[in-house]
Formats: C-alpha cells, structure tokens, sequence
C-alpha cells in the first residue's frame, strides 16, 4: 500500500448485524463494534436521533413515550430502512475521519444468504447514500468462514455455523463457495425471550430483555450441569401477581430448560444441514468438523451440547464475534484472489 493510500483511503468493510455493528477500514483492521441500535425523538412527523450504538442501547426498554429506542436490522435485513440509514451513516463518519482530501470509500458489507433482491438493494442504497462510491456485497457464510481461518478455496467441504443475534446460518462452503445454506430465525435474539418466557411461566416474574440477555451471558448453558444445578445469579424483575418488584435466583439448571428449544432448533438445522449435503462433502465434514461463529456459539457448553447431538467435531472460532467483520474486511484487503465472492452489480 503506497503512503498515500495509507494516509487518505479508508475502504471499509462493514458487518451490519441484527445485534452488532462492526466496522473495519482497510489497512487498519476493526476500528468499531457497537449494538444495532438508534434512539430517536419524533417531532412533528420527523425522527430526530438522539443516540446510535452503544448509548441507545442503555435507552432501550427504558425510554419515555416522546423518544424510541429501536433495533433497525432484524434477522439480518434491515427493517426500518430511514433509521438503518442513519444509523450507517453515523457509523461510517465515526469510523472515517473525513477531511477534503479524502475520497468517497469503497464498503463491502456482508449479507444473509436468504436475503432477497430487493433486501439486497436495500442495503446497497443505504450504504451508497450514506457516502461510498462503490458498495460491494458478500455473503455472510462465505465472510464467517474466510474469518474463522477455514480454507474455503481448497475442494474440500467445510461447515461453518453462524449464530448471530436475529439467525443462524449453516453453510457449506467448497472451492470458494456456498454448496449449501440455510437460515433459521433462532439466535441470541429468540434465546433472550425464552429466558423471559420462562421466568414469566415458571416465576411469575417480568423480566425485561436486556435482564434476559444478562443471565444468558453470565450463566447461560445449553446442557443440564452434572450437578443438576450449576452456578446461580440474581435477577430482578417484577412480580406478575402483585405487580411489585421482586427479586429471585436463577440457577444454570434453569437457564439450561428455558434455552431448551432454541438450542435444540440449532442442532437441527445442523442436521438438515449434513443431510442435504453430497455425500464426499459430507465425508470431508466429518473428517474436519464443525466451525461456530457469532456471538451465539459464545453460549456456554454450545460446542459440547452440538457434538453430542450430532456425533461432530465442533470448534468455536477465535474472536467469534468479529469473525463475520474480519472475514469481510479480508475480502477487500485480498479483493484481487477473492473476487469472485464479492458482488458490485445486482
Ligand atoms: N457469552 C455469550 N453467551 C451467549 N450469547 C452471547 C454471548 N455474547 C454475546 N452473545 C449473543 O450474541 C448475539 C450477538 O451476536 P452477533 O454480534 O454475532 O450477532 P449479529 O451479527 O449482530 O446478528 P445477525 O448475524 O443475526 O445479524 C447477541 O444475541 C448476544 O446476546
Ligand atoms: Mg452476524
């Protein structure tokens, strides 16, 4: 890279989540990671934003009816196109220090492998319009593998399962692209309300998600612990018979039944994921396992709950979090070898 190009480029490379944001600017690595999240006031007809990222996050649940605190990606696609938009700019001008001499970037951002044309070109406006002279796109799988270090230009077959906040993507991926990929709508998003389901159900008790979130964080777990009750926290919620706040415990054992169903749907599409695929590959998978990403494969005994549900090697990626928004930035600092996996046009 010449000194100039060092100086004045900023190509990024961005990983538009459901529940994360990360930015990456070529030559420099991740310079930003920050909650999907964009707080706003409306006033006579029009949003006003007041916070994105990590203080709207604190707002969220918490806001009085004049301010909306609101999540703009959800499974992956953007939901609420005006505020999504806002929210990239503001991300690209934190993580870009613009001055006169700087050109427009170019973005690559990664997108779901279900997402439709029309999601597609959405993100692809947002991104132009919030200042890139060029926006390539890359497929979410295919950034996740690249990310986790896997060799997705050998022949021979790789999995790779994304968990992310709204979905988890199993993907099989050989000579540089997708053989299979499935999307489910379960991931830490659909974990969070099973916690508060479950409390509601079992405790009586309203939680509300980012408390939720907490617990899957702390103690969370997807297998019973071999003591039949693991480690406990405290949380706080309120009573739904008397409506006043309450305080309980919440033990692993519990957690591990509440994440019961999302973690078995996980499972499951692992499964379906092996059966669809030609037998050779599926051999090479066998042989080579399974590769977790996202913040869901954080979830504690994930790795161990999968290889017992499906007889598979499973190995957690390094930094899992920022997997998907170091693969993609590879992909724009390798653009020449790999590109074939990013897409200028449609
Ligand atoms: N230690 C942990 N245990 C369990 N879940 C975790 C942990 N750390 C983070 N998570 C969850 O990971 C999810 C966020 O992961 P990630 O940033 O990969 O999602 P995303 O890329 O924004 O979403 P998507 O890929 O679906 O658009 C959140 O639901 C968060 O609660
Ligand atoms: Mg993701």
């Amino acid at each position: 890279m010449s000194i100039f190009s060092w100086l004045f480029s900023s190509d990024m490379a961005i990983d538009l989540g459901t529940a994360n944001t990360l930015v990456y600017v070529k030559g420099r690595g991740i310079v930003l990671s920050e909650p999907s999240v964009v707080a706003y006031h409306v006033k006579d007809g029009q949003k006003k934003v007041l916070a994105v990222g990590e203080d709207a996050k604190l707002m969220l649940g918490r806001t009085p009816g004049s301010i909306e605190a609101i999540r703009p990606m959800r499974e992956g696609v953007i939901a609420d196109f005006d505020v999504a938009e806002e929210m990239i700019k503001y991300f690209i001008r934190k993580a870009h220090r613009r001055t006169a001499f700087t050109p427009r970037p170019k973005i690559i951002v990664c997108v779901p492998h279900g997402a439709t044309p029309v999601e597609k070109r959405a993100i692809r406006q947002s991104v132009l319009s919030a200042g890139a002279k060029r926006a390539g796109l890359i497929a979410e799988p295919i950034a996740a593998a690249i990310g986790s270090g896997m060799p997705i230009t050998d022949p021979t077959g790789n999995m790779v399962v994304d968990i992310g906040g709204g979905t988890t993507e199993v993907a099989v991926l050989s000579l540089g692209d997708i053989v299979y990929a499935r999307s489910v709508r379960v991931g830490g998003d659909r974990m969070d309300e099973a916690i508060v389901s479950y409390l509601r159900r079992q405790h009586n008790l309203l939680v509300g998600e980012a408390t939720a979130e907490r617990v899957k964080t702390s103690i969370g777990t997807a297998r019973m612990p071999d003591d039949g009750r693991g480690q406990s926290m405290h949380i706080r919620g309120r009573d739904l018979l008397n409506g006043v706040p309450k305080e309980t415990e919440i033990s692993q054992a519990q957690v591990a039944e509440a994440l019961a169903e999302p973690v078995q749907q996980i499972c499951e599409a692992v499964m379906t994921a092996l059966e669809a695929t030609p037998p050779d590959l599926a051999a090479d998978i066998v042989d080579r396992g399974v590769m977790l990403t996202g913040g869901g494969a954080l979830l504690g005994q994930l790795d161990l709950a999968l290889r017992e549900q499906t007889g598979l090697a499973i190995s957690v990626a390094d930094e899992s979090l920022n997997c998907v928004a170091i693969g993609t930035g590879k992909a724009l600092e390798y653009e020449k070898q790999l590109r074939h996996v990013i897409d200028y046009e449609s």
